[in-house]
């Protein structure tokens, strides 16, 4: 049983295949704390009996306590999970035990995505707290997962006293672990253009962490963080993860005490929340991954994949090759007509690639980037002759066809805007700001839902549109609702996330055989709740091949290979204007769902004539880079010279390693990389070298790699078993 409840020491023991979770009530007032998280431990006994000092009597603060759920303002002075304000003011919170259920399986979050599992797959225990002065009851959800490192969490609270409650902070887990080893904190930093860089640093004294007021997860910092050892590289070093299931403000704070212990707290940011709880009103907050590794962050990026792949993406292309898409925002911009995209459809067609994908400007008068959004009607002068013979066009040439959307947004020359004013966030009496002169519907309201789901199930129903690319090209300011009370305008950050989710599930319900890529101005909503609805998201609109390296590496190091848009662009890049070789491009795109954003009628016919064989390396690579085990190997990012990862079949026969020499440097020799993840007794056929050479050989001696002439080259070596 992977959790166990001892009755008489009163610990629970929650076992994943290497780690262990351990809790426990203290004896008399029944606070429920924290035991133990690390390498899997035999034993369910308090592994040094229950802490807290003399609480029974209550004669000293509980501030040195590991309090599994902490809450404010009973002498526990740390960062804490909950807030809340009753109707006479008080703040104070002190839940204590009160009764717990363990199941098979795992119940689904309502309204809000969530990783899933068969009943034989998963374990979960649902630990009730009750907060007797003000009746508010927390439920603490865990979830083991039986053939991986992961326990997930989530919480339940639910006001049963007569008054109102509100709730100001409500987070989605907490960890506390002593510092005896110096950790240090990985989060994944970023920027438009720049998204999800690794940031490592050295726990320090005091709160520290991320945050992110935006109103979606942000370019800026990812809802991941993990705590190392000192030391931790891809192969060794304890690692503690956690990973937000969530889409908007969050998050991440790793506090070190006087007392030298860390508290990991992560969850929905509390700023500007307050959530009115009415009697017996329940609020449910985002889940949290938890990933423990006692090898390295290779093996936590290896438990993230497995986990995300199986349980939490979702839809027809889950577990399959995406088609080879053109993409023409780089293309054309908004200067395209039917006639320029059937001769784009033409020219990729006869070159293998499999959907024309219109990106933004084909819909109401959408001629440039100051108008039009909400409208979402074809617009036929420049679809000319309607979309329905545009995607008829397309499907005779073989190819799908996909269209673009930015649903939530409005543009105040629009006529949308004109017809509903009051249906965008704003204040009254201030004038909304702007960016890229755009408002943010007001999704909290179930008539603006209505009329997104109506106006793109139009469309979408209107023609054989097979794939959506869904953008959000924004963060939320001027937040109000003209329709919620006063008393509820703290509910609309998070309410306009659980919108957000609602539209996608109304959308991949009513069309289960679209494809849906979410993007927000590239990799700005880059997450495992947007995962749930839509299996890929673009990456960045960052494509430089040299960029894409260290974006990827960081994306990558939480989200599988197969989520992350990477295409082919032409060059000089559109965004660093640097020049990379037609060759690297592709080798590193094949890193993710790979495809193409550019107008292929106008690149060089040399170009053109690399893309047949660059697709079918796409078709014989793709099933292995989307379901392989992803090793890291070396990060130019770090190295500055060049970078290199692998991808291993699950059964070892097969694998694919990149190797992109960034920088040429006279007297450098080139590196011999040691390979990972094969079987050391087997004998691989390396393609590029025409050899057969043995998995321990490659992984200890490693892979001489061919010598690269000149700067950003990239190479694929092929291992086959021999
Ligand atoms: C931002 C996206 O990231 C781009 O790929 C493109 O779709 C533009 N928006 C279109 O406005």
């Amino acid at each position: 049983m992977a959790i166990i409840f001892n009755e008489k020491e009163k610990v629970f023991k929650l076992d994943t295949i290497s780690s262990s979770y351990m809790m426990g009530i203290e004896g008399q007032l029944g606070h429920l704390v924290h035991l133990y998280y690390g390498k899997k431990i035999k034993g369910d006994a308090a592994p040094a009996g229950m802490p807290g000092i003399n609480m029974a009597q209550k004669i000293w603060f509980m501030d040195g306590n590991p309090m599994e759920y902490p809450a404010g303002g009973c002498g526990d002075f740390r960062e804490h999970c909950i807030e809340i304000e009753t109707e006479e003011g008080y703040t104070a919170l002190e839940p204590v035990y009160a009764s717990h259920e363990i199941t098979k399986g795992k119940p689904a979050l309502p309204g809000l995505p969530a990783t899933f599992a068969e009943e034989d797959d998963c374990t979960t225990i649902a630990i009730k707290l009750i907060d007797a002065p003000t009746g508010v009851q927390i439920t603490l959800f865990y979830t083991v997962f039986e053939n991986l490192d992961v326990i997930t969490r989530s919480v339940r609270i639910k006001n049963t006293s007569d008054g109102v409650i509100r709730l100001t902070k409500a987070m989605s887990g907490c960890l506390d672990i002593g510092n005896e080893e110096g950790y240090e904190l990985i989060t994944l930093h970023g920027s438009w253009g720049r998204e999800r860089c690794i940031e490592r640093r050295k726990v320090a004294r005091g709160r520290q962490g991320v945050s992110v007021e935006r109103g979606t997860s942000s370019h800026q910092e990812n809802p991941f963080m993990a705590l190392v050892s000192p030391g931790t590289n891809q192969n060794m070093g304890e690692v503690f993860a956690m990973n937000l299931i969530y889409s908007g403000n969050h998050v991440e704070v790793c506090e070190l005490t006087n007392g030298n212990l860390i508290r990991m707290v992560s969850g929905i940011n509390p700023y500007k929340f307050s959530w009115k709880l009415e009697k017996d009103d329940e609020f449910v907050t985002p889940e949290l991954v938890m990933v423990h590794s006692d090898a390295g962050l290779g093996k936590m990026t290896r438990t993230f994949h497995d986990l995300y792949r199986k349980h939490l993406l979702r839809g027809k292309y889950r577990n399959i090759k995406r088609p080879i898409l053109i993409n023409n925002w780089e293309g054309t911009y908004f200067d395209f007509d039917t006639d320029k995209l059937l001769a784009i459809a033409r020219d990729a067609a006869k070159v293998g690639i499999e959907m024309l994908v219109v990106d933004d400007g084909w819909f109401g008068n959408r001629f440039d980037d100051n108008r039009a959004l909400g409208d979402w009607f074809v617009n036929e002068d420049k679809v000319k002759g309607g979309l329905k013979y545009l995607v008829d066009e397309v499907n005779k040439l073989g190819m799908k066809f996909g269209l673009w959307f930015e649903p939530e947004m409005v543009c105040p020359d629009s006529d949308l805007y004109r017809a509903h004013p009051d249906w965008a966030f704003q204040i009254p009496g201030r004038t909304p700001a702007l960016s890229r002169n755009q408002m943010v519907l007001d999704i909290t309201r179930k008539e603006v839902r209505d009329y997104i789901v109506d106006s793109m199930s139009k469309v979408l129903s209107s023609a054989n549109v097979e794939y959506i690319k869904w953008d959000m090209n924004r963060a939320l300011s001027d937040v109000a609702s003209l329709g919620l009370p006063a008393d509820r305008q703290g509910e609309i950050y998070h309410r306009y996330v659980l919108g957000v989710y609602e539209l996608q599930d109304r959308i991949t319900t009513a069309f289960p055989y679209i494809l849906l890529e979410n993007c927000s101005s590239g990799g700005g909503r880059y997450d495992a709740g947007m995962l749930y609805y839509g299996p890929q998201i673009w990456t960045s609109d960052n494509a430089d091949a040299i960029d894409r390296l260290t974006i990827q590496e960081g994306t990558a190091l939480v989200y599988p290979l197969s989520t992350m848009g990477a295409h082919v662009t032409d060059c000089p890049n559109h965004s660093v204007g640097r020049t990379t070789p037609f060759e690297t491009r592709g080798i590193i795109a094949l890193a993710g769902t790979f495809g193409y954003e550019l107008d292929v009628t106008k690149i060089s016919e040399a170009e053109r004539n690399m893309i047949p064989e660059q697709t079918a390396m796409y078709h014989k690579y793709n099933d292995l880079v989307r379901e392989g085990d992803y090793y890291r190997l070396a990060s130019y990012s770090e190295n500055k010279v060049y970078d290199s990862y692998m991808v291993v079949s699950k059964d070892k026969r097969e694998a694919l390693v990149t190797y992109a020499s960034v920088r040429t440097i006279a007297g450098y020799p080139d590196p011999t990389i040691k390979l990972a993840g094969l079987d050391e007794d087997t004998v691989y056929h390396v393609d590029y070298l025409d050899r057969d050479v043995c998995g321990d050989v490659l992984m200890n001696y490693g892979l001489p790699v061919r010598h690269e002439h000149g700067d950003y080259k990239a190479r694929l070596y092929h291992l086959t078993a021999v």
